[in-house]
């Protein structure tokens, strides 16, 4: 047996999807281990364009196992219409191809409610001092604050009604309180959420079940497991830029608590790095670019949100984050996607550490008040003109696109997996095996 996780090193939106898709080739079984619908995962396979949320990108190989384990936080409206979504394309999606662990918390719709209540700016709800994070809207923070002070529901809960009712009103004498006093929302009917649970219960029953035994069935067996992240190491709960971060810990160690592996089992580490850099929402971004190159890297490389389409900030590449992301995952190699965005675009730079108050610094400071007086101190690259499209070795690609990757390797110290040239599968130069 072997083990791939697919971890993203800035702040998602690396191209995980298409990776993911590639490499299911080789793997058995793909494990979702945290994040929610707050994730876009955009895979492309000939004509067809999938935009995977919930389900694991490993679900358009006929054959494999995909599992949403324990660590994931389920709406399960969207996994019901993504389900009915790729079922319609001719996915097949049946119990024996798709498991959703009985322990992986459910989203609510009051948990929706209070993720939107927060981001909006409002004096009631918290004055100045309240962050705006700029959330996804998906209830991912809520749903994760509720599992953390054990008022969550579970989706094995759905299968239990008294159980749910119990538990689903206690959570409810909280919500509606703040609701009530504080936001200035309707309250939410306990009778409502029941009836949800009956809804989903008779569609989902089915697919809910031991996906930590499923995982480690197969790896008793000698299968190839493949780990699926979300989002990237930058927001990470505790490692990102905190507030700015999401509510989970998307670093590969978050496969060990989110699907039930135990660290021994995780083999190789596939760090995600976009060509460049990118962020949606708020927070803080060293090699951000306003002027004209972030919005040419927007248009050229599509950088609206999958999720939520709003457009993404777009900087330079840096290794800072980079650098980071590997120490904080064991990256045992990386994988670079959309390098052809670049093409054209003129001279490049990476940043290759950060000054701060006259010091040096190598790897992302924790508080983000030290992060927004780093000031990123750039590597110049010539950059190319060449289509590199249709690729297949390294010695396929121009100088000046083989000096930045070379740039990059050597300012991570970790050396290159693959090279994502173009959305599709094929368009990826393999550097090796990961199965
Ligand atoms: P994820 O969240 O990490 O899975 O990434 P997203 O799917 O949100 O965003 C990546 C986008 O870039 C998707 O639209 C992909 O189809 C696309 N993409 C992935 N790899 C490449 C590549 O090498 N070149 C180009 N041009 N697009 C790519
Ligand atoms: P994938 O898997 C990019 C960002 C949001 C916001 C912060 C918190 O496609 O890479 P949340 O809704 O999680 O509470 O929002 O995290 N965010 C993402 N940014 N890609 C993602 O996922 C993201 N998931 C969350 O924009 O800044
Ligand atoms: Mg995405």
């Amino acid at each position: 047996m072997t083990s791939v996780a697919v971890v993203g090193s800035q702040w998602g939106d690396e191209g995980k999807g298409k990776v993911v898709d590639l490499l299911t080739e080789g793997a058995d079984l793909v494990v979702r281990f945290q994040g929610g619908n707050n994730a876009g995962h955009t895979l492309v396979v000939g004509s067809e364009t999938y935009a995977l949320h919930l389900v694991p990108s490993g679900i358009l190989h006929p054959g494999k196992k995909a599992l949403v384990g324990n660590g994931v936080v389920v709406d399960p409206d969207v996994l019901i219409e993504e389900i009915d979504g790729l079922t319609a394309r001719g996915v097949k999606v049946a119990p024996d191809n798709l498991i959703v662990s009985a322990s992986a918390h459910v989203i609510m719709p009051y948990h929706r409610a209070l993720d939107s209540a927060r981001e909006r700016p409002s004096v009631a709800a918290g004055g100045e001092g309240r962050v705006i994070i700029g959330t996804t809207g998906r209830g991912i923070g809520p749903c994760y604050e509720d599992k953390a002070s054990r008022q969550g529901l579970r989706m094995g809960d759905l299968l239990l009604p008294e159980r749910f009712s119990a538990r689903c009103r206690a959570a409810l004498l909280e919500k509606n309180a703040l609701f009530r006093s504080l936001y200035g929302l309707p309250e939410t009917s306990p009778e409502e959420m029941e009836a949800l649970r009956e809804k989903w219960a008779s569609r989902l029953a089915p697919f809910i079940g031991d996906a930590r035994g499923a995982l480690w069935e197969a790896i008793k067996e000698g299968r190839n497991v493949l780990f699926e992240g979300a989002q990237g190491s930058q927001l990470d709960i505790d490692h990102g830029t905190y507030p700015y971060v999401t509510s989970s810990t998307t670093v590969s160690g978050g496969a060990c608590g989110g699907a039930g592996v135990p660290p021994s089992e995780l083999k190789n580490v596939l760090g995600l790095v976009k060509a460049y850099t990118t962020r949606v929402g708020e927070g803080p971004f060293p090699t951000e670019t306003d002027g004209p190159l972030g919005e040419r890297l927007r248009e050229a490389g599509r950088e609206y949100g999958t999720t939520t389409g709003r457009p993404r900030r777009c900087g330079y590449l840096d290794a800072v984050a980079v650098r980071t992301a590997a120490a904080l995952s064991g990256i045992t190699s990386l994988a670079v996607t959309k390098l052809d965005v670049l093409r054209g675009l003129g001279p490049l730079k990476i940043a290759e550490r950060y000054r701060l108050d006259g010091s040096e610094v190598r790897y992302m400071p924790m508080d983000i008040s030290d992060l927004a007086r780093c000031e990123p101190v750039y590597r110049d690259y010539g950059g190319f003109d060449e289509d590199i499209s249709k690729a297949k070795s390294l010695s396929d690609l121009p100088a000046g696109a083989r000096k930045y990757l070379d740039g990059l390797e050597e300012l991570c110290g970790v050396p290159l997996g693959l090279v994502s040239v173009g959305p599709e599968r094929g368009e990826t130069v393999l550097l090796g095996t990961f199965f």
